[in-house]
């Protein structure tokens, strides 16, 4: 395994629709080893995901860990997940707003409307079908990771552009207004 380097906003492959990859392709021994280095990678820089654009490589696939992270103290964990050709349907017209973050957008937070309720279906790393339902920070995460796939930044989503903020003043002036508001969205939707 090995860290690979993160693009960062401005360059091409951030903003190009990444391609689907055949059950043939995602076995082959370096689709697998580009998964684990994405694990890695996310890992080694305390991100909540990771998707193949932003190492570099122009493909639906994108993994997803919530384990403790100081970066989002408020969020419900989420185990190791790999995605591979992922789509996504909102179950309902509710939204939240969601502060993100994005290793390739340095410094920045801004405030993004989501869907609150969402099902997800992809093949896992081995191409065997998954779907599931998310709920809430969870579902949030899997819609940041998969507009990655589109060619899509969360600033484009972002509502408001008076909320962007970078992360230390985010931490000083809007943290602890939306811990609260964190809070009880967890009360709603559940971890
Ligand atoms: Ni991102």
């Amino acid at each position: 395994m090995a860290l690979r380097r993160i693009a960062q906003i401005g360059h091409p492959v951030l903003r190009r629709r990444a391609d689907e990859l055949t059950p043939d392709a995602l076995a082959a021994p370096e689709i697998q080893r580009l998964i684990d280095d994405m694990i890695e990678t996310m890992r080694d820089v305390g991100g909540a995901g990771i998707a193949a654009p932003q190492v570099y490589e122009s493909l639906r696939i994108c993994v997803v860990e919530v384990k403790n992270n100081p970066r989002y103290p408020y969020k419900p964990e989420i185990p190791l997940t790999v995605l591979v050709n992922p789509e996504i349907r909102a179950t309902g017209d509710e939204l939240f707003d969601q502060y993100e973050g994005c290793l390739s957008v340095p410094e920045l937070r801004g405030l993004v409307p989501r869907h609150a309720l969402i099902d997800v279906r992809a093949l896992d790393r081995q191409g065997r079908p998954v779907s599931f339902a998310a709920r809430g920070f969870t579902a949030g995460v899997y819609q940041h990771e998969v507009d990655h796939l589109d060619g899509r930044l969360f600033l484009d989503r972002v509502a408001d552009p008076a909320s962007l903020t970078t992360l230390r003043e985010y931490e000083r002036h809007h943290l602890p207004a939306y811990l609260a508001y964190a809070e009880s969205v967890v009360a709603r939707y559940g971890p």
